[in-house]
């Protein structure tokens, strides 16, 4: 399998090679905390041999069920928010036509929901889905997270009303914990199909479990290339792979080396708009994994040509505490090239013939060189095409590295206690019962 190919030459003018390759020894030592399972949030690990377990009954469960719903539902609404709903919403826009709305597939049209509170949003949402056949994939690991389980409460009151209790059932998968919770507790109840979500596995972490697998191949993606790419990238970031060849660690490495250098910004840099997605991921996976007691590169995402036109500027003659990893795809799905024009009013002559993916790959290489001449250091991660394989080799490739890169921090990289804190604000002033006194506190301090 061709594998992701991880360029750090264009680094080297901030930091030395030297400097990357005096953390082999380090990152030797989190490799082995890794599997060994002997470091910080050690409980939380079952994905990183995830990629090579036999999941065959798995697969069939839920290739069985994504046929039975391609034949009953319109339209299927993921639900979810953060690492319930990121992983399959960017495996799913990568591979998806641009346009899914205006094109006839054989898959329903994905939507989402779960992910804001936004009142015109879901009332939006309500209103398209009133005269569809539609179905819903609940997802929440605690079960009990305020924004899908609101969503979920309207979608399930919506098909309730139009199908009954009994047939409402068959229109819901939930994905939650195998015991406990509110939701394992209604599907139980309520007859939906359900799937778990293993114990030592974190929602940010879990694109590989049901959470990501289900609705990906409910949108007709083949959730087997997925885990098999991921297999080839797990093997290729063992304890036994030198830093050299280690992918994960030496991207590890590379940017932690930036980021004791006062770069302590990371721009994820995409050229496909079909990965906004992905960075959304990659900013959560990395966010949330590195940001505690007070220390952590700020992922922030970019997409280009677009954003050039925006935070192009800033990038190349603001702050210099900034450095990008840029993702591009070698080769783009479709072949379309720049027709030649007689009267070339347009002056664009000079590009006839060329591919448009030619000239995307030139604005990139230009914009590479223009931001290492203005002190930005450049990571470059090429992936070979947006197919499953591949998809699946940068989900693994970024889990571990993001896992090797909380080690070199000292955080434990699978918790997330700072989520709690707007939670507790919220619940306070919505009146929930046992809030009532910090509700009054926070109502004083906001003079409401
Ligand atoms: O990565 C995480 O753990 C979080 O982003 C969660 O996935 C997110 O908060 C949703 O939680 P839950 O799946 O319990 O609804």
């Amino acid at each position: 399998m061709e594998l992701l190919h991880l360029d750090i030459r264009h680094v080297l003018g901030t930091i030395s090679e030297k400097e990357i390759f005096s953390k082999e020894k380090e990152i030797a030592g989190h490799l082995k905390a890794l599997h060994q399972k002997t470091g910080k949030g050690n409980d939380f690990l079952g994905w990183l041999d995830l990629p090579g377990k036999d999941n065959k009954q798995l697969i069939s469960e839920i290739s069985a069920l994504a046929t039975q719903w391609h034949q009953e539902m319109e339209v299927v609404v993921v639900t979810g928010i953060g690492g319930s709903y990121l992983g399959a919403r960017f495996v799913i826009e990568a591979l998806s036509h641009h346009f899914p709305a205006l094109v006839q597939g054989k898959a329903p049209l994905i939507i989402y929901a779960g992910q804001n509170i936004s009142e015109d949003y879901l009332s939006d949402l309500l209103e398209v889905l009133e005269k569809r056949s539609f179905g819903v994939v609940v997802i929440s690991k605690s079960g009990t997270t305020t924004e899908p389980a609101i969503a979920f409460r309207l979608l399930k009151n919506s098909l309730e009303k139009r199908f009954g209790k009994q047939a409402m059932a068959g229109r819901i998968i939930a994905i939650t914990d195998a015991r406990k919770g509110a939701l394992r507790q209604m599907a139980s109840e309520e007859g939906y199909h359900s799937f778990a979500i293993p114990d030592d596995i974190g929602g940010r972490f879990s694109v590989l479990t049901p959470v990501g697998l289900v609705p990906i191949a409910i949108a007709g993606f083949d959730i087997e290339a997925l885990i098999e790419g991921a297999r080839g990238m797990m093997q290729q970031t063992v304890p036994e792979v030198a830093l050299e060849k280690n992918l994960s660690a030496l991207y590890a490495a590379t940017r932690n080396v930036l980021y004791r250098s006062e770069k302590v910004i990371e721009v994820l840099v995409n050229y496909e708009p079909a990965l906004h997605y992905f960075s959304e991921w990659w900013k959560q996976l990395f966010g949330e994994s590195e940001g505690k007691e007070h220390r952590g590169i700020f992922p922030a995402s970019v997409d280009f040509t677009t954003d050039l036109h925006s935070m192009g500027q800033y990038i190349q003659e603001g702050r210099r505490h900034l450095f990008e990893t840029v993702l591009t795809v070698k080769r783009p799905r479709k072949k379309l090239v720049i027709p030649d024009d007689r009267e070339n009013l347009d002056t664009l002559n000079f590009m006839s013939g060329k591919r448009i993916d030619e000239v995307n790959k030139m604005a990139e290489l230009g914009t590479l060189l223009a931001h290492v001449d203005g002190g930005v250091p450049n990571i470059r991660l090429e992936i070979p095409g947006l197919k499953e394989e591949y998809l699946g080799q940068m989900v693994y490739f970024f889990e571990k590295a993001c896992a090797i890169s909380g080690y070199m921090l000292g955080i434990n990289p699978f918790d997330q206690p700072g989520v709690e804190a707007y939670k507790k604000n919220m619940f306070a002033l919505l009146g929930k019962p046992g809030y009532e006194e910090e509700g009054r506190k926070l109502r004083d301090r906001l003079s409401v």
